[in-house]
């Protein structure tokens, strides 16, 4: 799994919260809560800007995010 992928993973599922969710890092007290409603476009926008300010790097396609959920179910 590359970093993306467990980005994504992370949106999609949340994260230390309930049984679905990606497990606690244990460094944490808080829950981040899943948001997989959001679109495969909406996610693709999320980390296109992420990736463009934080280090300059190539945007993520829907596509990309589309094959993570679908891996998920
Ligand atoms: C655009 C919005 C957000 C993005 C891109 C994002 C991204 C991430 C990612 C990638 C991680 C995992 C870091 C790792 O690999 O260890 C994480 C962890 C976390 N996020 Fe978010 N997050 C977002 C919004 C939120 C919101 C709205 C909350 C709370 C209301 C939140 C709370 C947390 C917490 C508490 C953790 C740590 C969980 C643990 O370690 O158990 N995040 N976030």
């Amino acid at each position: 799994m590359t970093d993306i992928d467990r980005a994504i993973e992370v949106i999609l599922r949340g994260m230390g919260g309930a049984e679905t969710a990606v497990p606690a890092s244990g460094e944490y007290a808080m829950v981040m809560p899943a948001s997989a409603h959001l679109s495969d476009q909406q996610i693709a926008n999320l980390f296109s800007y992420i990736r463009q300010e934080f280090n300059g790097t190539s945007p993520i396609s829907p596509d990309k995010v589309r094959a993570v959920r679908d891996q998920l179910e």
